[in-house]
């Protein structure tokens, strides 16, 4: 097999310098959520300072949320064009690219991805209702100003509610690309096993997949096209303390679409806490993880390891997620 060092490892690697190690054309779908280039959750990602809250941040003058310079947009694409012109050699002919990002920088992301060579065919969009606003009101620099307390009050009364420019993040779209196929689809689909989208795939009430999808209740209609089952706690492990854990349900939704071949490979260059290996296993398919932190590869294997030591936690998290669902249905 193809890869044979690196197939079903998590490996501690900065990502450019492990890349080029696989093979060309070795690899069904990548899956990745790489850093999103916000604050200190970048190429450097160090794991003392993004878990420690007082220390997240480039800039410290500007609220939560808006502490990037522009210069951080212009970085995130030159790497992340290095970062996917390997990915671009190592996919099979035919082969998916799904990157998740930011609303705010997904323009370079995806600028990036297309510019190495990919078409991008869609983005899907994950829906949330639950984050924090982010905004910051006013009040604090009206207190500071060299005017008197009738004219503060003044501005204070004429800009009621208005605040930073930041409205409460809702979404995270996540690219979808692929590398050209050869010849027509089915010729490389016939020949590489890749390249075609699994219809059979549902979501929501039996619904033909769609470029949406959440993994929370949010009214009759929504969950109706768009639910993806609600993810556990169990899934997560409970010594799991990385940031940025993604849902298991969504990347098992996209393997699901994606990956054809009964021993297809998964690649997501930072792994993180291990959710696509978790998934692509949970499926019955090959990953490759690599991340550059050991603390999280660490995280990674222990993950992957529950699932070989008690082959039942892969039923025991699809029944409480199922239990989750007909709650839904209830409500
Ligand atoms: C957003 S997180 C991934 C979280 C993952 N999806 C999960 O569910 O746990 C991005 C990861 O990229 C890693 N990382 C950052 N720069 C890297 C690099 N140059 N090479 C490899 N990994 C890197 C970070 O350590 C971090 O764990």
């Amino acid at each position: 097999m193809k890869n044979s060092k690196f197939i079903n490892k998590i490996i501690c690697a900065d990502t450019l310098e492990l890349l080029p190690q696989l093979e060309a054309d070795s690899v069904d779908v990548v899956l990745t959520d790489p850093p999103y280039f916000l604050d200190k959750m970048d190429n450097n990602w160090n794991y003392e300072e993004v878990s420690n809250q007082n220390n997240q941040y480039t800039i410290k003058s500007l609220p939560a949320g808006m502490k990037f310079d522009k210069e951080q947009g212009k970085r995130f694409y030159a790497w992340y064009l290095d970062i996917s012109k390997e990915v671009f050699r190592v996919l099979k002919p035919g082969g998916f690219f799904f990157s998740f990002s930011s609303p705010r920088l997904y323009h370079r992301m995806a600028s990036a991805i297309d510019d190495a060579g990919f078409e991008i065919r869609d983005a899907f969009m994950w829906l949330y209702t639950q984050n924090q606003a982010k905004a910051m009101g006013v009040d604090h620099f009206i207190k500071k100003m060299d005017i008197d307390e009738t004219a503060k009050e003044k501005i204070r009364a004429k800009l009621n509610g208005w605040k930073t420019p930041q409205i409460k993040s809702c979404f995270e779209p996540i690219a979808m690309a692929q590398k050209p196929a050869n010849q027509t689809y089915l010729n490389n689909m016939i020949k590489h096993e890749v390249g075609l989208f699994n219809t059979n795939v549902r979501i929501g009430d039996n619904m033909y997949p769609a470029n949406v999808f959440t993994i929370e209740s949010i009214n009759e209609i929504i969950d109706k096209a768009f639910l993806l089952p609600k993810p556990t706690k169990k899934e997560k492990g409970g010594y799991n303390d990385h940031k940025t854990v993604k849902p298991l349900e969504i990347c098992e939704y996209l393997i699901k679409l994606s990956a054809f071949a009964k021993d297809a490979v998964i690649l997501d260059p930072f792994i993180g806490s291990g959710t696509t290996a978790v998934a692509a296993k949970k499926l019955g398919k090959n990953y490759i993880g690599i991340d550059t932190n050991e603390r999280y590869v660490k995280i990674s294997e222990k993950r992957l390891k529950e699932f070989d030591d008690n082959p039942d936690l892969f039923k025991e998290i699809e029944k409480e997620n199922k239990n989750l669902q007909m709650k839904f249905q209830v409500v």
